[in-house]
């Protein structure tokens, strides 16, 4: 039995380097659209009796992707394969967790993708820092949800000369546990967070109406944490609280570079002295002042 490791059409230059790393096939693969739109696929080797890695994340139109991957999970499926593995490092859908008011009529989107997953023949996932524990649990497959923060606190121990002065800032509760984590990979005992309040999304999506902080950062550097930056309009909103509340320089650490709309000019012109995140969603173009985290070394001990 021998492993072969797939890529969609998301990020196949970060699956290529994570097979070579893994010494695992990289397989060939053939993705068309039928002049309708609807997607044609072929996977380009034998997958009988093997363990198939299916490399997806997230790129521009996600529910395309996800359209893809589910049939790339069916073709290893329909082939035979022993055990077909998605390796999603950022995993769609997952912040639709819940409801958003008990008037509405509305799906739990990360469960309805959980169940598709589970239905198309994915045997087990492999994915970084998912939003919560909540849509984890939607997850009735083996989930790997690993985590990087060895990895983001070895580069930013580079850029902290004094300890003391440091401060991990959480921009919301849900973000609380994670930046705790962070900060004992650090070496950094103040912890602080601010509780968010999102405008109603049937107003404006991702818009923050209010927050309140719980902690002290007058004089202190922060290093504000969180799982991703998608418009960006959460952290401008914090960035904007930490200086009304006397911070000093602002380090802004995160997973998952979704960028979606201004996102991405927002966090390179919102006066960070320093940006990390990782490459679990590939960028289109090089981006200023930030280091990298790169996800294939943490992924390559699992395949
Ligand atoms: C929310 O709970 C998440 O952890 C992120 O803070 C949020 O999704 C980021 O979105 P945006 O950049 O659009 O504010």
């Amino acid at each position: 039995m021998s492993k072969i490791l797939f890529a969609g059409s998301s990020d196949p230059k970060t699956a290529k380097r994570l097979a070579r790393k893994a010494k695992i096939k990289f397989g060939k693969t053939l993705i068309k659209k039928f002049s309708c739109g609807e997607t044609y696929l072929e996977l380009g080797e034998e997958v009988k009796g093997n363990t198939v890695y299916i490399y997806q994340t997230s790129f521009e139109k996600p529910d395309e992707i996800i359209m893809e991957t589910i049939l790339m999970v069916n073709a290893a499926k329909e082939g035979k394969a022993k055990k077909v593995i998605l390796i999603s490092p950022y995993l769609l859908y997952a912040r639709q967790d819940k409801k958003t008011s008990s008037k509405r009529i509305e799906p739990i989107s990360s469960k309805v993708l959980a169940r598709l997953y589970k239905a198309s023949g994915v045997d087990k996932i492999l994915t970084f820092h998912i939003h919560s524990r909540k849509a984890l649990s939607f997850y009735n497959i083996e989930i790997l949800n690993l985590k990087l923060f060895n990895s983001f606190a070895r580069e930013i121990k580079k850029e902290i000369k004094e300890k003391s002065d440091f401060v991990v800032v959480a921009p919301d509760e849900g973000a609380l546990e994670n930046a705790q984590k962070l900060a004992e990979f650090l070496g950094v005992s103040n912890v602080c967070f601010f509780e968010k309040k999102r405008e109603d999304p049937k107003k404006k999506t991702n818009k923050i109406s209010s927050s309140r902080f719980f902690g002290n950062v007058r004089n202190k550097n922060v290093i504000l944490a969180d799982d991703m930056v998608d418009t960006g309009g959460t952290i401008v909103h914090i960035k904007e609280k930490l200086n009304d509340l006397g911070a000093k320089k602002v380090m802004l650490v995160f997973v998952h570079a979704v960028f979606s709309g201004e996102g991405r000019s927002r966090i390179e012109n919102g006066g960070f002295c320093n940006i990390f995140f990782s490459n679990s969603i590939p960028l289109k173009t090089k981006f200023k002042n930030a280091k990298i985290i790169d996800i294939v070394p943490e992924i390559s001990k699992y395949l």
